[in-house]
């Protein structure tokens, strides 16, 4: 069902209505659709792993990139951004992300809580996981193999590794106070790879 669907629930038409979408990956600096505000913060319950695989956008089928996805963690916070769409262009984002991300990636939207980084109530908000049982999804490895394969790829979007060097930069600048060691990790490795390129690590 389409997101828009699930995001009026009341079958009521989605004029006037305002929904927000959280991304934790591309969508943070490429939401390719219009919104009204945005907001840096956090949603409970996740942790964000490069587990999974991806032929098109930073990859291709024969080298596929590692992009972002979300495990369920009790423990864990992922850090990104809120995007706040209203009225038409809600209808029209939402199906767009659909199309894009579950019909054609395999993503599934599922609810959850965002908490902005100034403190106040949380607002509900959609995003975009890729599960284990995706085709493309690649799981764990060490943060070596993870950087190595990504120094190693691009694809439409341009380099894997300038998607983890963007998402580290964000963090940094926009959470400076938030530990992510499974990021941070990759993207020292791939540092250390890109000024003295090696062979894969075992
Ligand atoms: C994200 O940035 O949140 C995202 C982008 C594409 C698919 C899933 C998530």
């Amino acid at each position: 069902m389409p997101p828009q669907e699930a995001a009026t629930g009341d079958g009521a038409a989605p004029q006037d209505r305002a929904v927000w979408i959280f991304g934790y990956g591309s969508l943070i600096w490429k939401p390719d659709f219009e919104f009204t505000s945005r907001r840096v913060g956090f949603i409970r319950g996740y942790c964000r792993r490069f587990w999974h695989g991806d032929n098109h956008y930073r990859g291709d089928k024969r080298t596929p990139g590692r992009v972002v996805t979300l495990l369920e963690d009790a423990e864990a916070d992922t850090w990104g951004v809120a995007y706040e769409v209203r009225d038409e262009a809600a209808s029209s984002s939402l199906e767009r992300l659909w199309r894009r991300e579950c019909l054609l990636g395999g993503y599934v939207c599922r609810s959850v809580q965002f908490y902005g980084r100034e403190a106040g109530a949380a607002t509900p908000a959609l995003v975009y996981v890729a599960t284990a049982d995706n085709p493309l999804y690649l799981g764990p490895a060490e943060p070596a193999l993870i950087a190595w394969q990504i120094v190693g790829c691009s694809g439409h979007s341009g380099r894997n590794l300038d998607y983890l060097l963007r998402l580290a930069d964000f963090m940094r600048r926009c959470c400076p106070h938030v530990e992510d060691p499974h990021l941070f990790a990759i993207e020292a490795a791939a540092v250390v790879l890109t000024s003295a390129p090696g062979s894969p690590p075992h």
